[in-house]
């Protein structure tokens, strides 16, 4: 008999999926180009005690031919180029009414083109993005779908089974056609940059700011963990702060380099949410500090030309935690519009709702939180998360410690660049008359770009020339 489902690409998310795969009693064939990495998996399974339903198949062709129709062909392996050379050499092989299931982190874009190119031929294609990094992967990720639905319907059964579940429901949920799920995904890990950079952010007031040592650290994000900022993300910091270093007997974390990787989800969404022309300035900071964090050299050099900064600020670890809570409140905020947006754009149709609900676990945002979200999207047509009424209240209790952190932090020289631009956001957003009319008066002094004025007319014109002549006088 053949196997229920196929997965090229064995690294460690790949292996882990298949391996949950097979642990949620489904046959699995396994492919990979380096044959070691097949009989390693085959051993694992064995050693787990599913070995008999995994099929092994190092040739490609022969892989293909032992899933059953219409096939569902997972492909775990890099984003980019390793992605199209798959799609080429699968394709000869597949027949009308497959699909590939293409499960890393993926450019939308890309996605969407290898959608459009497949669906003509009739071969399905989904982009799926998987939350919840290895451990996830092994035992309940997240699972963002997008791409063909007739073929969703035919892995439906293996990815509900396998996905993880908040309250008994599973995370995992068809979006929309082309790239809706990848770009789920990558406004997904925007949105966990902003999380762990605000994270980051009161870890060095308390640690710059207020002298706290790692344990003491971490003590107080263990008790956050109990409270409304309850999320994966809170939880892992505690831990990560109280690590010891064996070798120097100091903490962990104090020996760890201060320069952030990146591998490009954080920078799509910034640009994403840039061209869609929506404000997202929680993941935009995110994204710059890492960038900041990895000119490491030219901080140093920076430091010894203005001074390093000194001194304790003062600032209650209450309103950390308050502030914390108002800057994510922002950040998702202007996530979920980055994903509205793109949605009405793309014609996706995505549901908010639905998109807060399977981020309620598995995935590496999940939180107290989002269980809120999720209810508050669902009794509301809101798209903009301070406009909803829970979330209204929250923001109105918590904006005032945002704003006393934002500033001890600026007064006291702590960088707090997703912290205050948050805030920032925030200001801008609720207040009615801003200050753009006079970038319209700039804008139409140097290039008669024309402004408004209601009542009058759209492209009225200032008489900037007969201004200036008059004040030279
Ligand atoms: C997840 C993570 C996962 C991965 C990202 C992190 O949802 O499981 O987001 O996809 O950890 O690649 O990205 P950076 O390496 O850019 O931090």
């Amino acid at each position: 008999s053949k196997a229920d489902i196929g997965l090229i690409g064995l690294g460690v998310m790949g292996a882990n999926l298949a391996l949950n795969i097979a642990e949620k009693g489904h046959t699995i064939a396994v492919n990979n180009r380096s044959t070691p990495k097949i009989d390693a998996f085959v051993e694992a399974a064995q050693a787990e005690g599913f070995g008999e339903r995994v099929v092994p198949e190092a040739d490609l062709a022969t892989f293909v031919q032992s899933v059953k129709k219409p096939r569902s062909i997972i492909i775990m392996v890099k984003a980019g180029k390793p992605v199209d050379d798959m799609i080429e050499q699968l394709l000869p092989l597949l027949d009308e009414g497959d699909a590939i299931l293409e499960c890393g982190n993926s450019l939308f874009s890309d996605t969407q083109r290898h959608f459009d190119y497949l669906k003509p031929k009739g071969i399905g294609y989904l982009g799926v993005g998987v939350s919840g990094g290895a451990e996830g992967a092994r035992h309940g990720p997240s699972i963002m779908v997008g791409g063909s639905k007739a073929q969703w319907h035919d892995a439906e059964p293996v990815l509900t089974s396998i996905a993880a579940r908040f309250k008994g429901e599973p995370c995992v949920a068809w979006l929309g056609e082309g790239g809706a799920g990848h770009f789920v995904k990558t406004i997904h890990n925007g949105i966990e940059y902003g999380d762990m950079q605000m994270i980051a952010e009161v870890y060095g007031v308390m640690r710059d700011g207020l002298g706290m040592d790692a344990a003491a650290c971490a003590e107080v994000f263990k008790r956050w963990n109990e409270g409304p900022l309850n999320s994966y993300l809170i939880e892992i910091t505690g831990h990560v702060l109280e690590a010891m270093d064996g070798e120097s007997g100091r903490p962990l974390v104090e020996m760890i380099l201060d320069r952030a990787g990146q591998k490009g989800t954080g920078v799509w969404s910034a640009i994403a949410a840039q061209q869609l022309g929506v404000p997202a300035t929680a993941i935009e900071g995110a994204v710059a500090a890492r960038s900041i964090s990895s000119r490491k050299q030219e901080r140093i050099a920076a430091e010894a030309l203005y001074g390093k900064r000194r001194g304790k600020v003062d600032i209650t670890i209450d309103d950390l935690e308050q502030a914390l809570l108002a800057g994510k409140i922002v950040s998702y905020t202007q996530g979920f519009s980055v994903i509205a947006s793109a949605s009405e754009e793309q014609g996706w149709g995505l549901e908010l709702a639905t998109i807060a609900k399977i981020w309620r676990a598995g995935c590496i945002i999940r939180s107290r939180f989002l269980d809120q979200m999720a209810s508050a999207f669902a009794g509301d047509a809101a798209t903009n998360l301070l406009m909803v009424p829970d979330f209204a209240t929250l923001m109105k209790e918590a904006s005032p410690a945002l704003r006393r952190v934002v500033s001890a932090g600026a007064l006291g020289e702590l960088p707090l660049i997703c912290l205050s631009s948050s805030l920032a956001y925030f200001d801008s957003y609720r207040q009615a008359r801003g200050t753009a009319n006079l970038i319209q008066g700039q804008r139409d002094f140097f290039g008669s770009h024309g402004f408004e004025i209601e009542g009058r007319g759209t492209d009225l014109h200032g008489e900037w020339p007969s201004l200036i002549e008059q004040a030279a006088e």
